[in-house]
Parts: C-alpha cells; structure tokens; sequence
C-alpha cells in the first residue's frame, strides 16, 4: 500500500505515521525527519535547509523531491509499500510525485487528510517534546514521558523542535494554507482522498483512518 499523509503543521502526522506503520508494515518516509536528520549532520543539504526550516520556510521543491525519489525508487522500499509524511507540500510537489509515480509503474493507493482547531494545533506544536536520540515523540501533557526531560525507551534527553515556536509556528500555518492546502483538491479529485478529524485522541485518529483503508 502507498499512501500520503496531509494536513498542517502539528496536527498529528508524525504520531499517526508510526502507528500505521507498526499496524500495516509499511515504511515511513517523513521528509521533515530526513531534513532535520541532514541539518544535525550538517551535511551540504542539511546547511541549505536549515537556511528554510528554522524560519517555518518550504525547502526549494526541486531538492525535497529528489530526497522522495531517491527513496521510492528503491525496490526495498516500494515492494513492502511506503507511507508519505509531510510530502508533497506544494502543487508542483504533487505533479512532480505522480510523474515519478508513471515511471516507476506505481500509484498512490490513499490520501489521508488529518486537520484540527487551530488551537488544537498551537497547544500540540508548543507542548512538543522528541528525543535528541532516537526521536520518540512526546507532549508535555498529552503524552508525558515517565520522568521529566527524559525519553522512556532510550534515557536520553528531549528536547524542543526550533520551529516550534509561536513565531515560527504562525508562518508554517501560513505557508500550510498557500501553498499545501490547494493540494487537497488535486487529490479530491482523484478519488483517492479522505479527511480525518484530528481533535480527538490518537487511537480514535488512528481507528478512523485504518477503517477508511479497509473500505
Ligand atoms: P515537518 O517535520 O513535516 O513538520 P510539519 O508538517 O510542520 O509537521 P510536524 O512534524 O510539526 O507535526 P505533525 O503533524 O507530524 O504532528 P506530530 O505527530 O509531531 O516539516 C518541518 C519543516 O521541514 C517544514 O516547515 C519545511 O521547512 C521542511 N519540509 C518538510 N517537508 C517538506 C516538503 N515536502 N517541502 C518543502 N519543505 C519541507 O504531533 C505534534 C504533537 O501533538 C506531539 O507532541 C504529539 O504527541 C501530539 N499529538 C499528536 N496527535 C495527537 C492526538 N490525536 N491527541 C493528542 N496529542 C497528539
């Protein structure tokens, strides 16, 4: 199965991504993970990152889809079927995946379209926690890890995304709603997509979206 996980910055893409990943097998291929991956190694792609991500900016289109087509490429990955986190994020984003798509003799199978109260959505960007080790995602109060500052599967320390920021965050909202939202469209008129509401807990998030797969 190929799908593509959308919807604004925080609303849940992250956490909904592992648990599909755990319950189906497939891979996650989140391109904010592979950014932010490069910029802690302050590869050659990492430094012109960092130059978008910390402002709430979109990554230049041509570099990202390079990042996803070097991936999806790979027989490893699409014949145990992919999941698409955080990309596309831009019209051309999306013309350029299904041109990748035609070569390869793949299509995307389902679009799942998460979204929630902006409110909703500060509390879960600002209360966000990960680990500087193994990434694990954790909330201040929605899922407080056992003791204060410190991951529960490997011990290291969390920490706060830079772009978790009120700031920041009132930018990323802005460029979700210019330049991702109208891709909502492209892929309602495929037939491929189905809107999920976020604002409940991630299990009911979860239980919607693999009865819409299931349909
Ligand atoms: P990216 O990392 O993709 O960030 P994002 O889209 O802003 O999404 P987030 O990771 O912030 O949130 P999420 O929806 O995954 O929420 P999460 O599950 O973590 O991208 C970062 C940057 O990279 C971009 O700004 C851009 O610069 C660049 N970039 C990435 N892709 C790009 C592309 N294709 N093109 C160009 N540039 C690109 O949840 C948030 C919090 O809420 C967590 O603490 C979690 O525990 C909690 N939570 C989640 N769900 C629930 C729930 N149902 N109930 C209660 N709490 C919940």
């Amino acid at each position: 199965m190929k799908l593509v996980l959308l919807g604004p910055p925080g609303v849940g893409k992250g956490t909904l991504a592992v648990a599909l990943k755990d319950q189906l097998g497939l891979n996650h291929i989140s391109t904010g993970d592979i950014l932010r991956a490069e910029m802690k190694a302050n590869t050659p792609l990492g430094l012109e990152a960092r130059k978008y991500v910390d402002g709430g900016e979109l990554v230049p289109d041509e570099l990202v889809t390079r990042l996803i087509e070097s991936r999806i490429s790979t027989p490893e990955i699409y014949s145990k079927g992919y999941l698409l986190d955080g990309f596309p994020r831009t019209q051309k984003q999306a013309e350029d995946l299904n041109e990748i798509l035609n070569k390869l003799d793949q299509s995307i199978d389902r679009v799942i379209c998460l979204d929630a109260s902006i409110e909703i959505i500060i509390e879960r960007l600002t209360g966000r926690r990960l680990c500087k080790n193994c990434g694990e995602l954790y909330h201040v109060k929605n899922k407080p890890p056992q003791k204060e500052g410190v991951c529960d599967k490997c011990a290291n320390s969390l920490y706060q995304r830079a772009d978790d920021n009120e700031e920041t965050i009132k930018t990323r909202m802005e460029v979700y709603t210019t330049s991702t939202r109208p891709i909502i469209t492209y892929y309602e008129k495929q037939g491929k997509l189905k809107k999920v509401n976020a604002d409940t807990e991630a299990s009911v998030v979860l239980e919607t979206t693999l009865s819409f797969l299931n349909e």
